[in-house]
């Protein structure tokens, strides 16, 4: 099958791409690399043999896209392209509504054009706000807290919507918990420029001496060791999680939001020793005060996307960090960072 991928220069869009070749598609990418290289594609080549074909624009070209899906006889599309930094969204709200809700209907209005409407769309576990309960199923309430979480909730509303006009639709939301590690071959993996937001780049970067050392935002969580705990899922566990996706959409229409995580939670601290042990020497690090905004304990239930989708994460912790540190190393090696 022909699949476009929106945002797919990126680090799931890529990831995804090389597990969707090897599954037998073709995939097309679409990227305005406002936070990814080209370069990953001749990485994407190396790894499955293919020169992806790729198209230099924004998700808010709408005559491009038409013609896109057209040109390219596609029946799917991935969309990942968006924005994502939460502190960023914060203070640059239009342009986080405008990429990430503007991007999706201008998306929708060339689907519809073409009358291809059968799309998977990157959402997050950050649509469940503060869990009420855990682990959080489906069923949990929404609510977002910051604009990044909000234009994830509002488009999942208007997926929602746009699927119940037409039976012709075939829409799923995937939420993802959070997403680490790297490609096997450690050729392409997450390398965010500046300063890491997240937790596993972060330590990444310390261990490769980048930095200095790690702040572990808050150790007065109300969890064994006193710091926050997340359902980190493996890269690659995550880009299956789209094949999957689509192969349950072949059979069914309407829309329908899953959480891809793994079920298992893993404080800062035992991140910190996984880490150690992939890399073989210490991670330094200091406590610092929480962070604004961040809750104690977000893990997944991730039976609906067994029970649908028979999809479930396989990768150990270990794989996360070792896979990490190799693509740490291989960017040192090129002298890529
Ligand atoms: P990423 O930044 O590596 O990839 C996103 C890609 O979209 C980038 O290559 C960027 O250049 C491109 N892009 C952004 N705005 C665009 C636009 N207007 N037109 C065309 N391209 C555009 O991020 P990622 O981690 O691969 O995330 C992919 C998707 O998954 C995003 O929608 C993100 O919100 C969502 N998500 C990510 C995480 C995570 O922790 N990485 C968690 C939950 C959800
Ligand atoms: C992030 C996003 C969230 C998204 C989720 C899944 C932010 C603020 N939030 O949250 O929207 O849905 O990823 O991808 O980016 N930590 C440290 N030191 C650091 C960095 C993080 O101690 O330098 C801690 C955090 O306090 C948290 C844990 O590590 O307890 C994980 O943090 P992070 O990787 O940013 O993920 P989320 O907080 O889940």
């Amino acid at each position: 099958m022909n699949i476009l991928l929106t945002g797919g220069t990126g680090y799931i869009g890529s990831h995804t791409a090389a597990i969707l070749l090897e599954l037998g598609h073709q995939v097309i990418l679409l990227d305005n690399l406002s936070n990814s290289n080209s370069n990953v594609l001749a990485k994407l080549k190396t790894i499955t043999g293919y020169q992806i074909p790729f198209v230099h624009s924004d998700v808010r070209d709408t005559q491009t896209l038409q013609d896109v899906l057209k040109s390219h006889d596609i029946k799917a599309v991935i969309h990942f392209a968006g924005l994502k930094a939460v502190g960023e969204s914060t203070e640059q709200p239009i342009t986080y509504y405008s990429n990430n809700i503007q991007g999706t209907i201008s998306l929708l209005q060339a689907m519809q054009a073409t009358s291809i409407k059968t799309l998977v769309f990157s959402s997050s576990a950050t649509v469940y706000g503060e869990p009420h309960y855990l682990p959080l199923d489906e069923k949990h309430p929404t609510h977002a807290t910051n604009p990044y979480g909000r234009s994830k909730l509002h488009i999942e509303e208007i997926l929602s919507d746009v699927a119940q006009s037409d039976p012709e639709w075939r829409i799923i939301s995937l939420r993802y918990f959070n997403p680490v590690g790297a490609h096997p071959s450690g050729l392409i993996g997450e390398n965010p420029q500046g300063i890491p937001n997240n937790l596993m780049p972060y330590i990444a970067q310390v261990a490769s001496r980048q930095r200095s050392q790690l702040n572990v935002f808050g150790n007065d969580y109300p969890t064994p060791d006193g710091t926050g705990i997340r359902d980190y899922i493996h890269i690659m566990d995550l880009a299956s999680g789209h094949a999957a996706a689509l192969d349950y959409l072949k059979m069914q229409s309407g829309y329908i939001a899953i959480n891809l995580g793994t079920g298992q939670g893993y404080s800062v601290l035992e991140m910190v020793k996984a880490y150690e042990h992939a890399c073989g020497h210490e991670i330094p690090y200091s406590i610092a005060p929480r962070r604004s905004g961040d809750i104690a304990i977000c893990y997944a239930n991730p039976a609906l996307a067994y029970d649908l989708l028979n999809w479930q994460a396989s990768y150990t912790l270990d794989a996360m960090c070792a896979s990490t540190w190799k693509f740490q190393q291989m960017l040192h090696q090129n002298n890529t960072i």
